[in-house]
């Protein structure tokens, strides 16, 4: 082994979005060396692609004075369809006003009513207009004043760094090991704790709104360290993506006053959600949208309309001018004449890392995750929009105020057990590499991504379920034979995409083993062969473990707290 590069930190953030800068800037705010690993600039984190915004019951709208926190949790909870953990719930929205005030403060450019407050419009399953926005780039706007923030703090970041290994010593982890991207050469950070911020793993999935980037790897490295995952099955669908390429179009578009139709010109929510229409949640509009595309009523048998045209020029180049360019750009149509063509695609991953309301990993001691990536659980089975924001600038503070806490007790490890993990991981990528002759690698990925949005999508059975876990496992096995035809160690980036396969394959079985364990449907998860929520048996959260190589799927109860399980109507 020559020269290991190894980096000593109190504490080792991975992942650069809204949660890792949010936590960064805790830590280094209490005077403890901290540094942040990417994959990627910050500023290229999926954050940055959030467009309607992130709610708060500030009270600041036309008809949303008397919101408070608590009927901004009931909408959550009832959203989540009753899976979401009460006592997080209240955690975040009572947290909520607080926190974007404090983005406020730090120098997000919200938009703003007449009289100046922060603007706020209405979205899905919400009983107020309680999401504030920055026109539709909420998230870029968010991750710019975090960035800033950081820069202004000079935190250390690591920008195309991929972490490949969680290192453990005296029964917990401390510290990791990543690949530096730009030279092809291994680092170790050596660290008292470690937290995960990497985002969600929607790039599983054919069509998905989300950045190429998002491949699940800090899950896949938490379920390798023994940690569960925790509720993998329930994947969120966004009813609205651009029709060919799956670019996210807001649910702003709806909350703005944009309705649907089908191709026979009718408002066709009337029939799914009569009190909501456009907007109830987001389960029960993108299963609308699918079903009317299934039974014919679809455009050209894959996407209906969203029509803004009658919202006016004027309120859609103040509000909604990122999904008019978005739109003119790759269809050529602008959406203040015609409408947009949409279809549901793969947005969120409700599921993740298994961790204490404090964020602490379940399991695996000096281990934190928050953001996308963690399950702490307040989306449950279906997250209402504007929350995922919210979580990231809640959780990603709070979380870093557990770690604080827990920091004073910590002994930062000797620097031996991360170089041999350094020593291990430059023996397999070696070995990665030196393979001459065997499949390649973008043909498994293509492979698994149709076989996620063909058998476990919106509408899921047995039959075909079971088919895709076959499926996975047959890829699974192929890629022990995988090639990497570019040898060359400088910005290898097929190197990069086989060690994300290798997790996402994991991350795949864990999503098909838990969606056909819960026989019933929830949220996101419906299932046409058990079409009714089944309280008596699944007001659980799945729990998936690694054991000897295996998927082990138990159940923990939900946190029930302030609102008792009803059915839900829209
Ligand atoms: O539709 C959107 O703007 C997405 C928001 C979200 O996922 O929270």
């Amino acid at each position: 082994m020559t020269d290991v590069p190894v980096h000593r930190y109190s504490c080792v953030i991975i992942g650069g979005g809204l949660t890792g800068l949010r936590a960064a800037l805790e830590i280094a705010d209490a005077g403890y060396d901290t540094a942040v690993i990417s994959k990627v600039h910050p500023l290229r984190s999926h954050s940055v692609a959030a467009q309607g915004g992130i709610n708060a019951a500030l009270g600041n709208a036309k008809g949303g004075e008397n919101d408070t926190w608590e009927a901004h949790a009931f909408d959550t909870i009832k959203g989540s369809d009753y899976l979401a953990d009460q006592d997080a719930v209240a955690l975040m929205c009572r947290d909520a006003p607080r926190a974007v005030i404090e983005l406020e403060h730090m120098g997000t450019v919200f938009s703003r009513t007449q009289d100046g407050r922060i603007a706020q419009r209405p979205f899905g399953g919400a009983g107020f207009p309680r999401t504030c926005y920055a026109q539709d780039r909420t998230g870029h706007n968010i991750l710019h004043t975090l960035y800033e923030q950081a820069v202004n703090r000079k935190i250390p970041v690591y920008e195309e760094f991929f972490v490949i290994s969680l290192v453990h010593a005296g029964g917990r982890c401390v510290g990791c090991t990543a690949l530096e991207i730009a030279t092809g050469k291994v680092h170790g950070f050596v660290s008292g704790v470690v937290f995960l911020a990497t985002g969600g793993f929607g790039r599983i999935y054919s069509r998905s709104t989300n950045a190429l980037i998002n491949t699940g790897d800090g899950a896949s490295l938490a379920l390798r360290a023994g940690a569960p995952l925790k509720d993998m099955e329930f994947v969120q669908f966004h009813p609205t993506s651009l029709y060919g390429t799956n670019i996210l179009i807001t649910e702003g578009a709806r909350g703005e006053g944009g309705i649907l139709l089908n191709s026979d010109g009718e408002r066709f929510m009337d029939r799914y959600a009569p009190g909501s229409r456009e907007l109830a949640p987001r389960d029960v509009v993108a299963r609308a949208i699918q079903k009317e595309i299934d039974e014919g009523r679809g455009f050209n048998g894959g996407y209906v309309h969203l029509d803004l045209t009658f919202l006016g020029e004027d309120l859609i180049k103040k509000r909604l001018p990122g999904i008019r360019l978005i739109t003119r750009d790759f269809t050529g149509v602008d959406p203040i004449n015609k409408p947009i063509p949409v279809q549901p695609a793969q947005h969120y991953s409700m599921g993740g890392v298994g961790v204490s309301l404090d964020g602490r990993v379940t399991d695996v001691g000096g281990l934190y995750a928050a953001g996308e990536c963690a399950c702490v659980s307040v989306h449950g089975a279906n997250r209402l929009g504007g929350n995922s924001l919210l979580e990231t600038v809640v959780f990603g503070r709070h979380v870093a105020q557990t770690i604080l806490k827990d920091l004073s007790g910590v002994q930062i490890s000797s620097s031996d057990p991360v170089k041999d993990a350094v020593q291990q991981m430059e023996r397999k990528l070696a070995a990665m590499l030196s393979r001459g002759e065997g499949e390649p690698l973008y043909r498994i990925m293509d492979e698994l991504k149709v076989t996620m949005i063909t058998h476990f999508g919106i509408f899921r059975r047995e039959k075909t379920m079971i088919e895709g876990l076959k499926k996975v496992k047959e890829l699974q096995d192929r890629f022990s034979g995988v090639i990497i035809t570019h040898k060359g160690q400088v910005f290898n980036q097929a190197l990069v995409q086989a060690l994300e396969l290798e997790g996402m394959l994991l991350l795949a079985e864990v999503v098909a083993q838990g969606a056909l364990a819960r026989k019933e449907s929830r949220g996101s998860h419906a299932r046409t062969d058990f079409p009714a929520r089944d309280d008596n048996n699944f007001l659980t959260h799945t729990m998936a473990r690694l054991k000897e190589g295996e998927i082990e799927i138990l159940y923990e109860p939900v946190t029930l707290g302030m609102f008792e399980p009803k059915e839900r109507q829209y």
